[in-house]
């Protein structure tokens, strides 16, 4: 528990987290961290504690640089009713995030400087960094490029016409090579839409034996395949968004292994949930790209050892109950992630080991990286871009933590979230892992599994 002692106002408290194993890039060790006017300014075993500190508890707990996602709906502007930035930074701060990149397909579409300044005005009073991916195409529309400049001047470094992929090639390639000039990363959504129009699902075995129409790998996999040879043909960046398929994580690996500017992402409902969910037709499941195959979540697992998947992202998409209550067909795609994310990525990757998908299991270290160092560095948000996030944790450094207690089991209440959406998968399920404190800039916005403000 924490000693609540007076804070000072807008992070500036003298905080002590104490008593927790502090793992960031540079590695693992027993300390507390203090922080003071917003600075990590000692970490080291029992450190003294100044008179005035508010002492955070970190008893049995890791402490880490901030979790950073890499791909978040927030819903501001247009889509109120379903998320603002206010909500979606409380479940951020609850899911132990320090900065969330802000989805551009909002009513009106991030694809322009006045929209995007509207979002960051925004997170200047959130409860964690709001950084904002800008559109490629003017209206997410696939045709005119969005003024990329203007907005790279404001700070966006990706670019994305999430909830779309890029159809058009010729088009893909320009954003490519302005991107390149630019020294900004496009991510792609990856689906061909000629393929995937009418799915509902994963197209399979299950999709077959529910008469639903289905989405097939291969929708995601030509556009993995095409944006690879656009890479390769102009030495942009691409970042690949929640990938979902064996075949994608094969394609990425060989673009790796080639040396090309690619990275990538998976969610973590594609690491734990199968198309199998769907057998019920219940549309909180219903997701795109779709819950897959086993053989899929064995490979984006494998994929996440393997250093061939950069990032765990949560696609968190809040949607209000009467888009996700009707039938499959009609119902919106998308599920909550930001305050499930962590407990759903430590089980899929960690303790995992040594069942029939054992091939994911990994050090709470190198999860640790898929969750904040690696994602900061693909935002841009990292100390070597002069942001300060994903750590490492040490003096002078940036004061953004998020201490877990990795044993702690809780069941997902929707009633208790504080996203204004309850479409999570996790209803009703107990996970393992659950985030105690979060310290954003120096203010512990999250004590004890409690939102501050
Ligand atoms: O399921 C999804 N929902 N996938 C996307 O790409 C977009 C998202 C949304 O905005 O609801």
């Amino acid at each position: 528990m924490a000693e609540r002692r007076p804070a000072g106002a807008g992070g500036r408290a003298t905080v002590v987290v104490r008593g927790g194993t502090v793992i960031d890039e540079t590695g693992e060790r027993r300390a507390d961290v203090l922080i003071s006017d917003g600075t990590v300014t000692a970490v080291g075993p029992d450190l003294d504690i100044p008179a005035k500190a508010t002492v955070l508890d970190a008893g049995g707990c890791l402490v880490v640089p901030g979790l950073v996602d890499l791909h978040t709906h927030l819903r501001q502007p247009g889509g109120e009713e379903a998320e603002t930035v206010e909500t979606a930074s409380r479940a951020a701060a609850l899911g132990g995030y320090t900065a969330v990149l802000a989805m551009p397909n909002t009513n009106p579409t991030i694809d322009s400087a006045a929209v995007a300044r509207e979002v960051l005005q925004l997170g200047e009073t959130a409860l964690c960094q709001v950084a904002v991916a800008g559109a490629i195409t003017v209206g997410r529309a696939g045709q005119c490029l969005a003024p990329m400049g203007e907005l790279a001047a404001l700070g966006v470094r990706l670019f994305t016409d999430d909830g779309t992929g890029v159809q058009d090639a010729g088009v893909m390639r320009r954003a490519l090579e302005y991107a390149r000039g630019l020294g900004v990363t496009l991510g792609q959504h990856c689906e061909d839409a000629t393929l995937a129009a009418g799915g509902h699902m994963h197209e399979g075995a299950w999709s077959s034996r529910l008469g639903v129409p289905g989405v097939p790998a291969a929708a995601e996999e030509l556009m993995v395949a095409r944006d690879i040879m656009l890479a390769r043909l102009t030495g942009g960046r691409v970042h690949f968004l929640h990938l979902s398929t064996a075949g994608s994580v094969a394609l990425v690996a060989g673009a790796k292994a080639e040396g090309l500017d690619v990275t990538a992402e998976v969610a973590p409902h594609h690491l734990s949930l199968t198309d199998g969910e769907l057998s019920g037709y219940d549309a909180v499941f219903k997701v795109n790209p779709p819950l897959r195959t086993e053989c899929d979540v064995a490979a984006l697992r494998a994929g996440c050892a393997a250093g061939t998947i950069d990032a765990v992202a949560t696609d968190h998409a809040p949607h209000p109950p009467e888009q996700k209550e009707g039938p499959l067909d009609v119902a919106a795609p998308g599920m909550l992630g930001l305050e499930t994310a962590l407990a759903v990525t430590l089980e899929a990757l960690c303790a995992a080991a040594g069942d029939e998908k054992g091939k994911g299991a990994m050090s709470l270290h190198d999860v640790m990286a898929l969750l904040s160092w690696r994602p900061a560095r693909i935002a841009g948000l990292d100390v070597g871009h002069g942001g300060d996030q994903g750590g490492p944790i040490g003096v002078d450094g940036p004061a953004n933590l998020c201490v877990i207690d990795p044993s702690e089991r809780w069941e997902v209440d929707p009633d208790h979230l504080a996203s204004r959406s309850r479409n999570t998968p996790w209803a009703g399920r107990m996970l393992t892992g659950r985030v105690r404190h979060t310290v954003y800039r120096g203010e512990p916005v999250v004590i004890d599994a409690e939102a501050q403000r």
